[in-house]
């Protein structure tokens, strides 16, 4: 039985995390340039966001570029740029066409400047669809993100009287870049790297993480299928006993 058969439509994730890795592994061991096994990459990333349509699923955050990226070699970090605009103005009218809604999370700021207006342009133009989220981190580092929560925090208290000891979680989550999206259920890495690489620290507090050491540029409809299947045996506690759980 395919994987996609085996999945519980009942109980899927709402939000799926991806760590798309190991393009430049993929490149390699075909004798390729790395900037090729980027373009392989994007390719999946659209399979990947068509079957989380397909299925169901209501938000998949994609990592495409992290803030530590930027120290890349030049040449590396212009094609992934030029890679990233192209794919977005490409596949803008799918997007609309399928109701999807592009948000980004990340300091957009660091972007050049028409690489930003074409991401910008495509997230405002999909802003009213109601069918998945697809939201790409971009310039994209977890710690930067909380420092960036406490600095607003601290900005909006500083003219008004305060009590410090009412700070709570949810203050903080309201100032991430996340603070309209639900936490994932589910965090898949490819490449089979075991760690996480700054990414969502917050967020994933409870998600149950995924690991596989298929590269991405080989990770397939059916890969992401296996990965919710794998997730649908998970037991989730929340800290709570199985038996609390099965009650
Ligand atoms: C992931 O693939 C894509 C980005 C980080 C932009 P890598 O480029 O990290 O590929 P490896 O890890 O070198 O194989
Ligand atoms: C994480 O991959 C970032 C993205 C997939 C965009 P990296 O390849 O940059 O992570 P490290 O350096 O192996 O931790
Ligand atoms: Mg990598």
């Amino acid at each position: 039985m395919s994987f996609i058969e085996q999945i519980d439509k009942t109980r899927l994730p709402k939000h799926v995390a991806v760590i798309m890795d190991g393009n430049g592994r993929w490149a390699k061991k075909q004798g390729k340039d790395r900037l090729e096994g980027h373009s392989q990459g994007a390719v999946r990333a659209r399979e990947i966001v068509d079957a989380a349509n397909k299925i169901g699923v209501k938000y998949i955050t994609l990592y495409a570029f992290s803030i530590e990226n930027w120290q890349r070699p030049d040449s590396e970090v212009r094609g992934l740029m030029a890679l990233l605009s192209k794919s977005i103005v490409s596949q803008f009218a799918d997007l609309i066409k399928y109701n999807m809604r592009l948000l980004t999370i990340g300091d957009n700021s660091m972007l050049p400047a028409d690489v930003r207006e074409d991401i910008e342009d495509a997230c405002a133009k999909s802003a009213q669809n109601t069918g998945l989220n697809v939201i790409i981190a971009l310039s994209y580092g977890s710690r930067y993100e909380i420092v960036n929560a406490a600095k607003s925090l601290l900005k909006k208290y500083a003219a008004e009287p305060f009590d410090i000891d009412s700070l709570s979680e949810k203050d903080i989550a309201d100032h991430l870049y996340t603070a309209q999206i639900p936490d994932p259920e589910l965090l898949i890495r490819t490449s089979g790297e075991v760690r996480i690489s700054n990414f969502l620290l917050w967020q994933i507090s409870y998600s149950e993480l995924y690991f596989t050491d298929v590269l991405w540029p080989d990770f397939g409809e059916e890969e992401f299928y296996k990965a919710i299947v794998d997730y649908q045996h998970r037991e989730r506690r929340f800290g709570k006993t199985s038996q609390q759980i099965s009650q």
